[in-house]
């Protein structure tokens, strides 16, 4: 294994290789994007020769070891493999922190700004420096290996950061669960990705309410044996009473007290896995999405670079929790591998008050915004409250992602948000891409609200239809990706077959998003939603499935169908249908019972909108739950149900449509 520098001057390379600054070099050399026509040219460059364009943008990292093979992919089904930069060596740690110490030493990498207006921090490139080489001896003491499997389970805190970096330089996996989820979310995480230990605090703050993560990691470790996790890593956030397991837990404080504050890094091989992430899919329990550490960390540094526009002097904020892709990749990974300035938030945009957000632009002077189109619509609930006590000058772009941004919020986020001066920058993409996907460039994209517009830079989406025929010219169909880009997750953890059949199955021989868009007669995309079983509330991803069998385990439910309806903020909502055990009589309490069973069994993020109680579901005669059926009552939209001749018993639907929830 070859050894990285040990964070000190530039070129400095320890055996013989890459000096630092190589790919700062490369960077600077790389083409401006400045009109339609640049992106015309470097796209058709992307694509037609994409090794020749991913090798170009592989050098903007630093190797400890250089690439030869660019590209090894098979989408075949009986072979499926997706492998970039190979035979390279790198350490990402390295490349997100000591690269900078020469030109940066004193930049600030992370601003952060606590739940409560005057909790601040602001950690340099040398800090960070010192803070991360100080956890990663602790986890290499605590006798954490490359390849072992680290969960992250912490407030929006600098320490989440750091543990994440740590992870990386030592070559360990880290997987982070979003800190919204139950105790019994975290078990079935751990267990499925076998984690060795867990690194949580005792409690979160968030809208100045506690959130009790020691406690829930302590029961998710009851439920799940500690068979695998032998540590529990506890940063000191906000002083609860917490349990205390002798000889298993131990104070982040602590452990890093004892650690040298330089740490020798170990380069990793390019496809070495970075970190697994859980989502929800249509089927099953969640999935852990296997990203890797060379592909993945070229795509989220190009990424940013492009989408974002990125200027040395910027101040970014990312407002993405950890717990999600975006915070990976555009909170930490692709500006912290600029060395860029990224602002992390630990609350919510509407604590103390709705003028949050613009308060802590004006406060760092944020040039480059990003949020998920639920934020804005809340900050849209409220014009008045949200704009007041903020002017927001210092914005030079906006962006978003994480569900379909209509025309109306688009508009209100470009011109009263952003003062009309700003680029909106709808992003498209997923855990399973990595980055994004299809967005405008902001200097050379024509903007249309509700659209994503165009592909990235080696990115070759299609509209096919249920035949898996590509359609052509303006179409509405199903979005799929034509070939393989460094960025994509290469497998579900533990379970690869899972991961032909989810994503390569359906479309032969290309990757299939899940979601449906049409395409213009300019050939900007539109993302429609998704058309599998899959609901996306307030920009969180959950399957149907998962409520569903939550909702079950409820004793007095018999049985259940979830489908998501249309909600103003939230985007969509649970509806759940549920039938109840005969002899149990469904009242209000029941109602509230079932709410908050399921919110304890998958974490707030799941917590149901509307409970309706049926003697019976809408099933076809092989016993198929006909959820198209209940998603049109759910949004009281009955009047045409379409063909309702192959239920069992027609005279079901009469009596869920007189007692539905939702009226106009
Ligand atoms: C799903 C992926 C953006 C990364 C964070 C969410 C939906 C995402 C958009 C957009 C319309 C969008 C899709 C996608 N989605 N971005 N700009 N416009 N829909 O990642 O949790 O894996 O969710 O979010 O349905 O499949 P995720």
């Amino acid at each position: 294994m070859a050894e990285a520098s040990q964070g000190g001057k530039t070129g400095q390379s320890l055996s013989g290789q890459v000096a630092t600054t190589s790919g700062q070099a490369a960077v600077a050399a790389l083409p401006a994007v400045d009109s339609p026509q640049d992106y015309e040219r470097l796209y058709r460059h992307s694509t037609c020769e994409g090794e020749a364009f991913w090798a170009e943008q592989a050098r903007c990292i630093d190797w400890l070891r250089p690439f030869e093979q660019v590209k090894n992919v098979s989408y075949a089904t009986e072979d499926l493999h997706i492998r970039w930069y190979e035979d390279g060596l790198l350490n990402v740690c390295v490349n997100c922190v000591d690269r900078h110490l020469a030109t940066r030493r004193d930049k600030t990498a992370i601003l952060w700004q606590g739940d409560a207006p005057a909790d601040t921090r602001s950690i340099s490139y040398g800090e960070l420096h010192t803070q991360v080489c100080r956890l990663a001896n602790g986890l290499q003491a605590q006798g954490i290996d490359s390849g072992d499997r680290v969960v992250i389970y912490m407030p929006m805190v600098p320490e989440a950061v750091f543990a994440m970096l740590a992870c990386a330089r030592i070559g360990a996996v880290h997987s982070v669960v979003f800190g919204g989820f139950s105790a019994n979310a975290l078990a079935d995480r751990i267990i499925d990705c076998g984690a060795k230990m867990v690194i949580t605090a005792d409690a979160g703050v968030r809208g100045g309410k506690s959130i009790p993560l020691k406690a829930n990691v302590d029961a998710a470790l009851a439920r799940a044996g500690t068979e695998c996790v032998d540590a529990v890593l506890v940063l000191e956030r906000s002083g609860a009473d917490i349990a205390w397991q002798a000889g298993r837990d131990i104070w982040y404080h602590e452990l890093v007290a004892r650690q040298a504050d330089r740490h020798s890094a170990a380069g990793v091989g390019a496809e070495h896995p970075l970190f697994v992430l859980y989502t929800s899919g249509s089927t099953g329990k969640p999935k852990g999405l296997q990203h890797c550490s060379g592909g993945y960390l070229v795509y989220a540094a190009a990424t940013f670079r492009y989408v974002f526009d990125y200027r040395e002097d910027d101040v970014y904020w990312c407002t993405a929790d950890i717990g999600w892709i975006t915070g990976h990749s555009y909170v930490v990974y692709g500006p912290l591998a600029n060395g860029a300035t990224t602002v992390m938030f630990e609350g919510v945009p509407n604590y103390p008050d709705l003028g949050r957000f613009g308060q802590i632009i004006d406060r760092y002077r944020v040039s480059l915004f990003y949020t998920a189109p639920t934020a804005v619509r809340t900050l849209m609930s409220d014009a008045d409250a949200a704009l007041a006590g903020s002017g927001r000058d210092s914005l030079r772009l906006l962006a978003c992602a994480g569900e379909p941004i209509n025309p109306g919020v688009w508009r209100w986020y470009s011109d009263a948000f952003g003062n009309g001066r700003c680029p909106v920058i709808d992003t498209w993409w997923q855990t399973e891409t990595g980055g994004v996907m299809i967005a405008p460039l902001p200097k050379a994209t024509a903007l249309k609200p509700g659209s994503a517009t165009r592909p990235f830079f080696g990115i070759e989406p299609q509209l096919v239809d249920a035949n898996s025929d590509i359609l052509t010219g303006a179409a509405d169909g199903h979005l799929v990706i034509l070939d393989a880009w460094p960025g994509q997750a290469r497998t579900i953890w533990g379970d690869h077959q899972r991961f032909i059949d989810t994503y390569f199955s359906t479309h032969p021989g290309m990757y299939f998003t899940g979601d449906g868009a049409r395409r213009d007669a300019d050939g900007d995309y539109w993302i429609t939603g998704r058309v599998d079983d899959v609901l996306n509330v307030s920009g969180h991803r959950l399957g149907t499935a998962e409520i569903e069998s939550a909702t079950v385990s409820h004793p007095a439910v018999a049985e259940a169908a979830v489908v998501g309806f249309p909600h103003p903020i939230k985007g969509e909502a649970i509806y759940i249908y549920a039938t109840p055990v005969a002899g149990i009589e469904a009242n209000t309490e029941l109602t509230a019972e079932l709410c908050a069973w399921v919110r304890k069994e998958l974490g707030p993020v799941a917590t149901p909108d509307r409970v309706q109680w049926t003697p019976g579901l809408p099933k076809t005669r092989s016993g198929k739950i006909m959820r198209r059926i209940l998603r049109k009552i759910a949004a009281d939209d009955f009047a045409s149900l379409g063909d309702t001749s192959t239920l069992a018993e027609p005279g079901v639907v009469e009596e869920l449509i007189a007692g539905r929830l939702n009226r106009a």
